[in-house]
């Protein structure tokens, strides 16, 4: 069960320190494993934690450094050449949830299928350089790429096949979503002799570094959800901030916040990092929590009348503490420092941002910029959370973070390189793909850059980024399971023949 409360979780989280970091706790749930439901203990006793052996890097014939991968499986349906289920491994830690449970679990079952679920390479246990006190330097980081990740998918494929005379003629079945979505698309296009079929939920495909769409597509999925009334006022509420800040208005309001006072509200950095934060903070509710769409807007109506102190009030609730004794003691800092912070922790094991961010910075872009404003006249809503973050903030966070080597000519060649390969959201579904099925929920502002167009993509109404991973289940929408039914008959159907 996803537990979230939508007030009260940044206060909560890091009440022993002085300074909170205002920033981190929304980036960190950003990032997080995809759920397929609750399970018990007893449905994960099946699921055995084992390691293997894989190169550091897979294209350097004389490097001969390895390191060790974690992954799971579950065995329990399993029987003799049945199908091997794949749920691959993206930018989190792995638990065994996605193996105890859900609509990848229920395959498995119901085809004899064996469960495996892979850690992609520096999340997570599978360190390439665990040993090391900075495992994530830059230097570490220098064999972290799409391409490394799927290198290590095909060796862990091509080594279960071989490593068990019942699994030689397996079937094999990959499922992943979000990035580890997009992962399954390209390991498709790339390793095709590998794969039998596969499904990816809510996969980005298009690389490109200005993802203005995504902070669009959060103002529409509101706007859908509960009505022009709450865009309306966020729009009005966040243009306010912004003249608050032309007017060198806002330290009352930063002062309610509880912001340190090394906030420096003439500094476009910590300014522009103060609306990339509070936008991140709207676009995690609408891609994780979007059941809360309409808890949100009902507090942001009824907090005040006017839409500019509505909003006001909200971000005080948000993130300044109700108790008065540790109010005294703590400030929250809103700085570009606290936001370069969470990406610069070199000996970060736990949470993925650090890796993450390499990625993006190298591979794939997809800054939430909200300068970028390109409202067609159709029922977008349109919406630009202030319109203060252009893409250059990213990229000085990039360069700020990684050093001076990462610049936006090194990740334009790698997004050109990217879309050159896999041909972007134009993904020809035609003959190699055919086997491939996308699914993405209505709301999620991921959608932007996947395919959704043909027979093998489908758009499911009224849910948001991989909410499609549990089980069937009644209390879902009549279209959701069927899709699931959908998805079920597709993979079978490659199974069978
Ligand atoms: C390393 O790789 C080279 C070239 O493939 C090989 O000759 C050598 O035996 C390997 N060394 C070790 C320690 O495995
Ligand atoms: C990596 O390091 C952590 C903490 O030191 C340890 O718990 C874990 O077992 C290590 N993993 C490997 C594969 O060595
Ligand atoms: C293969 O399956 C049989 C029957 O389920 C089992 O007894 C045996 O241990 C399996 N062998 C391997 C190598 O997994
Ligand atoms: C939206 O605003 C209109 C008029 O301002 C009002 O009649 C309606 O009840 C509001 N809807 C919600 C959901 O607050
Ligand atoms: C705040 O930022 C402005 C603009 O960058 C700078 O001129 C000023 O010195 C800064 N103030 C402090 C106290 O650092
Ligand atoms: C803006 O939208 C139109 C139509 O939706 C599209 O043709 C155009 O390429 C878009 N412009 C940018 C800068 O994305
Ligand atoms: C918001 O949604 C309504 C439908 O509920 C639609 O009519 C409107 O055009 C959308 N956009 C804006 C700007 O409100
Ligand atoms: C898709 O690929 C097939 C085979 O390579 C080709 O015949 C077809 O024209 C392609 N379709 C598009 C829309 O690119």
């Amino acid at each position: 069960m996803k537990c979230f409360y939508l007030v009260t979780i940044l206060v909560s989280t890091f009440a022993e320190q002085f300074t909170f970091n205002a920033y981190r706790y929304t980036l960190e749930l950003l990032l997080q494993e995809p759920s397929s439901g609750s399970y018990s203990k007893s449905d994960a006793a099946p699921v055995q934690e084992l390691w293997l052996s894989q190169k550091l890097d897979h294209f350097d014939e004389l490097n001969n450094k390895t390191w060790q991968m974690r992954y799971l499986r579950n065995d329990k349906y399993h029987k003799p050449q049945g199908p091997i289920y794949i749920f691959v491994g993206g930018e989190w830690t792995i638990t065994p949830g996605l193996l105890s449970t859900g609509l990848t679990h229920d395959m498995a079952v119901e085809n004899a299928g064996i469960l495996f679920y892979t850690e992609h390479r520096y999340y997570g246990q599978s360190l390439p350089h665990n040993s090391s006190h900075n495992s994530m330097s830059l230097e570490n980081l220098k064999h972290l790429n799409l391409h490394q990740a799927l290198a290590d998918l095909a060796c862990f494929i091509r080594y279960q096949k071989s490593h068990s005379a019942n699994l030689t003629h397996s079937k094999v079945i990959l499922i992943g979503g979000s990035y580890s979505g997009s992962m399954v698309a390209w390991m498709t296009q790339l390793y095709p002799e590998l794969v039998t079929a596969s499904w990816a939920s809510s996969a980005p495909l298009l690389a490109k570094a200005n993802f203005y769409e995504y902070m669009q597509f959060v103002g529409n999925s509101i706007n859908l959800t509960y009505g022009h009334n709450c865009t309306q006022r966020l729009e009005n509420g966040f243009n306010h901030l912004v003249k608050l800040f032309n007017t060198n208005k806002i330290s009352k309001l930063l002062e309610r916040l509880d912001a340190c006072a090394s906030f420096n509200a003439s500094d476009l950095l910590d300014r522009i990092s103060f609306f990339n934060g509070i936008g991140n903070y709207f676009a995690l509710v609408v891609q994780s929590y979007s059941e809360y769409i309409p808890a949100l807007c009902n507090t942001l109506m009824s907090l005040h009348s006017s839409d500019e102190l509505a909003l006001e009030r909200f971000l005080e609730r948000l993130y300044s503490g109700d108790d008065k004794r540790l109010r005294e003691f703590r400030c929250q800092d809103f700085s570009y420092k606290a936001m370069l912070e969470v990406f610069s922790d070199v000996s970060d094991r736990s949470t993925g941002t650090r890796a993450w961010f390499y990625q993006t910075c190298n591979q794939f872009g997809w800054y939430t910029t909200t300068t970028t404003t390109n409202c067609s006249t159709s029922a977008s809503s349109c919406m630009s959370f202030g319109s203060q973050v252009p893409v250059w903030y990213f990229e000085q966070l990039c360069r700020d973070t990684f050093g001076p080597g990462q610049t936006p000519a090194a990740l334009a060649m790698g997004i050109a390189e990217m879309n050159a390969q896999f041909g972007g959201f134009e993904f020809n579904q035609s003959v190699v793909y055919r086997e491939l099925f996308f699914t993405h929920g209505e709301l999620d502002p991921w959608r932007a850059l996947g395919h959704q167009l043909g027979n093998q993509a489908v758009i499911i109404a009224g849910y948001s980024h991989v909410e499609d991973l549990a089980s069937v289940n009644v209390r879902d929408s009549v279209q959701m399971n069927l899709v699931k039914l959908r998805i079920m008959s597709f993979l079978r159907r490659h199974v069978a023949s």
